[in-house]
């Protein structure tokens, strides 16, 4: 079987990480073709990258014979109509999170999929390392779990990109861009779906009109709940997950470290001391290889971990239901 020809639908700032992924996994996958309206964003990334077929819609990049596989990553609103038009030419999708703006949408691309025969896949990059696959592995070991909690805080200082300014806090902004990841945690561990959601959101930052701050507490059959905090407000970046079970605790620290009890059971792979606790001073790629690895596992008919359509309608319900929440009791502290 030959390579994967993937094109990418949005040269911003995350299509790198996904452009360095495709390359280092070369021979998997071929860069063959790239999207994006902005031209100077569309040069840019191909230069890095050196791909040459460059085109400004994604439609254009749809309708070519040499891309098999498509990663979208564009702004929020348009990763569902992006999705269904690549599902329908017959290419295969890996769609950056959340998978779309509402979970009506994320129906829409999940009947796609159906249609087309074709993978689509989520992009919650954050479940493919060592530290998270532990623990998915190891639920079943520890009893009942009783209650998750997330903290996942860092500090954007103003937005990294236009479209962060407009957000409203009926779209989200921490909430929608950030709290999937902290999020998708907690549906991997739960493994059902939310009874309740509550939701405390504030905004601290001027340069933005959406939340940059938020607690939200679940509560899940068999009395279990979770809560998450997460920050667009924090210098020193965290990054910690307990899980309270029948007979264990667990604690996993920056998606790297992992403790049962006071057993180490997963230790980092080699990043500089206390980069971690830093903005961008560490190397997130592995994450985005490991996500693309299991991509092609998926495409090939081979088991893998990836996160499907189905799976994603359910968590885009879950996303809907917290900004809804956040919407309703958080108006005042965030206007
Ligand atoms: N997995 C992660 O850790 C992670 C991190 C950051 C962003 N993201 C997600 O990736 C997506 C992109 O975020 P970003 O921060 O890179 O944004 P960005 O603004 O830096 O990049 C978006 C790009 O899309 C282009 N674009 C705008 N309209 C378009 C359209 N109609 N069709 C195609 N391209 C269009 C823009 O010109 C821009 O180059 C978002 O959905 C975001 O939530 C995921």
């Amino acid at each position: 079987m030959g390579p994967i020809r993937t094109g990418i639908i949005g040269c911003g700032r995350i299509s790198s990480s996904h452009a360095a992924a495709v390359r280092q996994l070369e021979g998997d996958f071929e860069l063959t073709a790239l999207a994006d309206p902005n031209e100077s964003r569309l040069r840019e990334l191909a230069l890095r990258h050196e791909v040459s077929h460059l085109v400004e819609s994604p439609q254009a990049l749809c309708a070519r014979n040499d891309v098999d596989a498509v990663i979208i990553c564009s702004p929020n609103e348009f990763h569902a109509d992006q999705a269904v038009a690549a599902l329908a030419a017959g290419k295969h999708v890996l769609v950056e999170k959340p998978m779309a703006d509402n979970a009506g949408d994320a129906e829409m691309m999940a009947r796609a999929a159906g249609r087309s025969g074709r993978v689509l896949a989520l992009g919650h990059t954050f479940r493919h390392c060592a530290a998270i696959r532990y623990v998915q592995d190891h639920l079943r070991d520890y009893g009942a779990l009783r209650a998750v909690e997330v903290s996942m805080c860092v500090k954007w200082d103003g937005p990294q990109t236009d479209w962060w300014t407009e957000r409203s806090m009926e779209e989200g902004l921490v909430l929608s861009l950030f709290a999937p990841h902290a999020l998708d945690f907690v549906h991997m561990v739960m493994q059902d779906d939310v009874l309740r959601v509550h939701v405390e959101a504030a905004r601290h930052q001027s340069g933005w009109r959406g939340e940059d701050e938020a607690m939200i507490l679940l509560s899940y059959p068999g009395r279990r709940m979770a809560s998450v905090h997460v920050s667009y407000n924090q210098d020193y970046v965290v990054n910690r997950k307990s899980l309270h079970f029948e007979n264990a605790f667990v604690l996993i620290e920056d998606n790297e470290k992992v403790w049962v009890n006071d057993e180490l059971v997963v230790s980092p792979p080699g990043q500089p001391d206390g980069a971690a606790r830093r903005m961008g001073s560490r190397d997130l790629t592995p994450y985005f290889v490991d996500q693309l690895r299991e991509f092609a596992r998926a495409i090939r008919g081979r088991p893998h971990r990836c996160i499907l359509a189905d799976e994603g309608v359910r968590f885009t319900a879950l996303l809907d239901e917290v900004i809804r929440a956040a919407a309703a009791t958080s108006r005042d502290a965030v206007h």
